[in-house]
């Protein structure tokens, strides 16, 4: 949510007003003061199944926030060859924990089959617990451990506080847990989001890393925004050799990160130290063995790579229709039409609007785009109103299914006005939830659902009544304002915890403007603990709902991410601003969550507000094209922004998503390695060039896949853009004949002018190519050209490439269900020339299809071979070979020599 500006000067009164009455006592950026004397271990031993159990006495009482726990579990396991877990806990009772069936895992044995004992073995010597890859060990007072690589001896993880490097030990108090470790000077660490990151994609040593889900806008720098990640990947190069790794604390609760170059402390405030150590050694290694433990990325539906339409302030149908009719005249792509509330009555989930989006006007509207394949989706946000003749509100009632506070439903304020919170890690919940879906599917036929509001947010803060007599205004004006009777806030010690996360980036008390700390959930979980799965178990409930409707693959937009989310959602990175700052912005987050695990990812295309130039609308278009989830947005109070609204942009959209289109084959490719592999469908240079030290901060550039590199414009007035090149040759899409060679690795300035968007590919690519259309179901049956690249001039070289197609609206993504083929498809050049083959699995689909790959376009040959010596697909000709146009290319201008 943005404010307008009328309002904001409001929202931060009463947020100064809330500080005031929660003064905070130790500022979050202190980070210097030492706490304790740590723990120390009074017994191990090692299980039956091969992992560790120890027990650790605190050494000393501290009072700062808060008692010290007396006896902690601690509990190791090589989980995997390239997993190790390390799980701390109280060792007399049972903390909260992220929940075990929502990221399905091992779970340590049971306390009360432990407790007992813990006087065995005393020990005060330092030992060794060895994993295939990673070696974890142990000093015993004060307790720290260390992990180790193996392979190189380098240390990834070290909780030893040295007098170099001083941080507190081990501190684990009910609601202050705090952890450091020490880092080389030189790491290279990426993650910890959601968070708006001016430096770009690398983290820098800065105030902390807050994660804590919040609805503030992503124009916020360094605030905790809409999810939270606390996992980072740490890529280090040694005399050239990469290696990276990543480290998970799956903890819900708010936590400050501090990085400060050479260490890094957690400060969390409630749950457990649960670490998960993934050794790689490279980022795609790392991906893997992370989303093998959290979940792989939900596959998405072919048409969620097309181009999405979307904004705040379709105030009837006829100017959605209007919308579609001109994308259709200005001849630029578009798949999906998309509602922010203006469909609902009275801003009420699951409803319409029976003026202004008369149902049968709707389905009639709905049939004809279906027809054609294209696509709807509505927006949804969790706050249920609160209003006796709503069914929706009352089946929900009866079914008991609202998260509670002193006994009765925790009332807040959203755009409907006074609300009720869903609680989605209740069983019944998440059934009525799945009903209300279902119902709605029969009203409106949607094809997918944008889940926002869901950090969750709310416009008053801490406890909340309706004032007697009083009705709080719903909708988009004033109504924005809390009306409800905030004064009677009670400070329990969770509302007003002892430690203070740098939540908003201000310090704000944890409950500002979402659910009260206090408020219980299923089984009498506190929201303290669950705030930050609240939107993920809103995608986990909306997954259930849509899977069961028509059977098809789901697709979830959501604003609010958890570890594990992208096994269910697609994210946009929220309410941004149509300024260059922000333009640059979105490509570090969208990088990030391509390491969340989360690889559908976007901006809002030239801002969500105020109103973009034309020029930044142009060159926001020639990046969002290559955004994983490529949609314009844009806010209520803000000027009509559709790509066809200025010349120029359209222009630039044609060029864009020109090529996008015809590129859909790649992109839906990535999306099935993404599910099989957690590979990130757009990902930092160094996915590919781990051991090329210059690209590790590059965030102004981005690739798809491993292959495909986009060099935006992202400068107001540039028309030549200044682009890294990582060693190799590289083919401009542009025009097959530019090449640039690039020996080391070196920087060429290309030229951009407004309508152009730099596109390369790399040497030894495959590159599965269609002819693009205006919509993707058009697009996927036009004949396919592969493009083949070797290296340039090169005499020999290999070249690969692979190309999955399915019916992709069934609920999977896989092979062997007979509605898929993936190939492998291979390439060489030698002195006799140039052989392209193949390796097709279960290519019966792409045949039934008639699919039909008409054309070659070979690059980087040598002058001297030209001729195709030999051209097999699979032995024969593939999918209709026979008429094959093969074109060689060689490289006519060579540039960034050395
Ligand atoms: C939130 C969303 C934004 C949406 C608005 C109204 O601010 O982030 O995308 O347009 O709510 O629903």
């Amino acid at each position: 949510m943005v404010y307008p500006h009328s309002l904001t000067f409001l929202c931060l009164s009463s947020l100064l007003l809330t500080l005031v009455l929660f003064p905070s006592e130790i500022t979050s950026s202190s980070n210097a003061t030492k706490i304790g004397q740590g723990y120390r271990l009074i017994s191990i031993e090692e299980t039956s199944d091969g992992a560790l159990i120890g027990f650790l006495q605190l050494n000393q009482k501290s009072k700062i926030y808060g008692p010290d726990i007396p006896l902690l579990r601690f509990y190791a396991k090589h989980e995997t060859d390239n997993r190790l877990r390390v799980h701390i806990t109280d060792a007399n009772k049972q903390r909260w924990e992220v929940p075990y069936n929502l990221i399905p895992r091992e779970q340590p044995p049971p306390l009360t089959q432990t407790i007992g004992k813990f006087r065995k073995n005393p020990i005060d010597q330092a030992s060794e617990y060895s994993g295939s890859e990673l070696l974890f060990s142990y000093i015993s007072n004060p307790f720290s451990f260390a992990i180790k690589r193996k392979s190189n001896g380098e240390t990834l993880f070290n909780t030893t506080s040295t007098s170099s490097d001083p941080f507190s030990s081990l501190v684990f108090k009910d609601q202050y847990i705090e952890i450091s470790t020490k880092l080389p000077k030189d790491a290279s660490l990426y993650g910890l989001g959601e968070n708006t990151q001016p430096h770009g994609i690398k983290l820098y040593p800065s105030d902390p890393y807050t994660l804590y889900t919040t609805d503030i806008s992503a124009i916020n720098l360094n605030a905790d925004l809409y999810g939270s990640h606390p996992m980072y990947m740490d890529l280090r190069n040694n005399g050239g050799e990469a290696y990276a790794h990543a480290v998970l604390l799956l903890n819900s609760n708010g936590m400050d990160v501090f990085y400060r170059g050479n260490s890094l402390t957690y400060k969390v405030i409630g749950g457990v130290l649960d670490f998960y150590f993934f050794s790689g050694p490279s980022p795609l290694n790392v991906v893997d063995q992370y989303t093998s433990l959290i979940g792989r990325p939900a596959p998405m539906p072919y048409w969620a790579f097309g181009f999405h339409q979307c904004r705040w302030g379709y105030h009837n149908l006829s100017v959605v229709e209007d919308v579609v009719e001109n994308y259709k005249k200005a001849q630029i792509p578009l798949d999906v039409i998309w509602n922010d509330d203006d469909h609902m009555d009275g801003h009420k989930d699951f409803t319409l609007n029976p003026n202004n989006y008369p149902r049968p006007k709707l389905l009639n509207f709905l049939n004809k785009i279906h027809n054609i394949g294209m696509k709807y989706i509505v927006i949804i946000d969790p706050g249920i109103g609160v209003n006796s003749s709503y069914g929706v509100y009352q089946r929900g009632l009866a079914n008991d299914v609202f998260i509670k506070y002193e006994g009765e439903p925790f009332l807040a304020q959203v755009w409907p006005g006074a609300v009720n919170f869903p609680d989605f890690l209740n069983p019944k919940t998440v059934s009525w939830w799945a009903d209300e879906i279902r119902r709605f599917h029969e009203l409106v036929p949607v094809d997918g659902l944008w889940i926002d509001m869901n950090e969750a947010s709310n416009f008053c803060s801490g406890k909340c009544k309706i004032p007697k007599g009083k009705i709080c205004p719903s909708g988009t004006g004033p109504g924005w304002i809390c009306c409800l009777d905030c004064k009677n806030i009670t400070k329990t010690r969770w509302d007003d915890p002892p430690y203070k996360i740098n939540a908003s980036g201000i310090q704000a008390p944890i409950g500002y403007k979402t659910i009260a700390t206090s408020a219980t959930h299923y089984n009498g979980v506190l929201e303290y603990d669950a705030h930050s799965i609240y939107g993920f178990s809103q995608s986990v409930a909306t997954h259930k709902g849509l899977l069961g409707i028509e059977g098809k693959r789901p697709f979830i937009l959501s604003r609010s991410t958890y570890v594990g989310s992208g096994k269910y959602a697609a994210h946009w990175t929220g309410d941004n601003q149509g300024t260059w700052e922000n333009l640059r912005y979105s490509i570090s987050t969208m990088l990030n969550f391509g390491i969340f695990g989360v690889p559908m990812v976007g901006s809002d295309i030239c801002g969500f507000y105020p109103q973009p130039t034309e020029e930044l609308c142009n060159r926001w278009i020639e990046v969002g094209a290559f955004y994983p989830f490529s949609r314009d947005h844009a806010n209520y109070y803000s000027p009509r922004q559709e790509l066809y609204q200025w010349d120029s942009v359209a222009q630039s959209a044609r060029n864009a998503l020109g090529i996008r289109y015809k590129i859909l084959p790649y992109l839906y490719t990535l999306n099935y390695e993404a599910h099989v592999s957690g590979s990130p469908i757009a990902r930092p240079l160094f996915f590919t060039f781990p051991t090329y030290t210059e690209c590790y901060d590059v965030s102004t550039q981005f690739l798809l896949g491993s292959s495909l590199l986009i060099s935006p414009v992202l400068e107001q007035g540039k028309t030549q853009v200044k682009a890294l090149f990582p060693p190799g040759s590289w083919y401009s899409l542009l025009d097959w004949t530019h090449t640039i060679t690039s020996k080391g690795g070196t920087y060429v300035t290309l030229d951009a002018p407004l309508h152009v968007v730099n596109v390369h590919l790399y040497q030894n690519t495959i590159l599965p190519m269609q002819q693009g259309g205006l919509i993707s179901k058009d697009a996927r049956t036009t004949p396919f050209t592969l493009i083949v690249t070797f290296p340039a001039g090169a005499a020999e070289g290999d070249a690969k490439g692979t190309l999955f197609i399915d019916e992709d609206e069934l609920p999977e993504i896989k092979l062997g269900n007979g509605y898929s083929t993936y190939i492998d498809l291979y390439a060489s050049v030698k002195q006799g020339g140039v052989k392209v083959w193949s390796d097709v699995q279960e290519g019966k689909y792409a045949l039934d299809k008639g699919l039909i790959i008409d054309s070659i376009s070979v690059l980087g040959l040598d002058g001297n071979i030209g001729a195709i010596a030999s051209l097999e697909l699979d032995g024969k000709p593939l999918i209709g070979g026979s008429d094959l146009n093969v074109t060689t290319y060689e490289h006519v201008h060579l540039e960034g020599e050395g």
